[in-house]
């Protein structure tokens, strides 16, 4: 048998490091400009790149709900439209009908998008998802997210 294990820190926002505050106060701005009337449920994302540059996203939904898009990759799919930059830090948040703190772990699609993102840059992408609690689940490498995954080498 053998066995993935992955590591994870939980921690309040006062534990995490000031950079690591500041970009999820920016990923809950970024709250403000979801497009959810369907779901009523709210996701705002910042991403951190490695000249220190940040760019948010939303989750943006629409009436024919497939052609929506979650905020996480609303706001990768912005930035690496604009640069080349690696990703450093993903942070993501998200409230709920009633408005309050819910669990922001990301969806299979995302996971997909921020692994092939990571594969491609040498240094890993750390990612931070608010809770139902109001704390912050983090990992230091978004692949542990999503094991035996389907990437570009598998195509050859
Ligand atoms: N959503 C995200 O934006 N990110 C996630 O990781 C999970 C789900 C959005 C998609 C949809 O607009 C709403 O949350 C409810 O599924």
């Amino acid at each position: 048998m053998e066995k993935i294990q992955i590591t994870y820190q939980t921690a309040s926002k006062e534990e995490l490091t000031k950079e690591e505050q500041s970009l999820i106060d920016k990923a809950i701005a970024a709250l403000d400009g979801a497009h959810a009337p369907y779901s009523n449920f709210h996701v705002g994302s910042a991403v951190l790149l490695e000249d220190g540059s940040i760019v948010t996203g939303n989750n943006q939904e629409n009436a024919a709900y497939p052609s929506g898009l979650c905020a996480e990759r609303v706001a990768l799919f912005a930035a690496k439209s604009q640069t080349k930059q690696p990703v450093r830090l993903i942070a993501i948040v998200a409230r709920n009908q009633k408005g309050n703190a819910a669990d922001a772990f990301s969806c299979g699609n995302c996971r997909q998008v921020m692994m092939e993102y990571a594969n491609e840059q040498e240094t890993r992408i750390r990612i931070i998802m608010g809770d139902h609690n109001g704390n912050y689940v983090v990992l230091d490498d978004v692949r542990n997210l999503l094991p035996f995954s389907f990437y570009s080498r598998s195509l050859n």
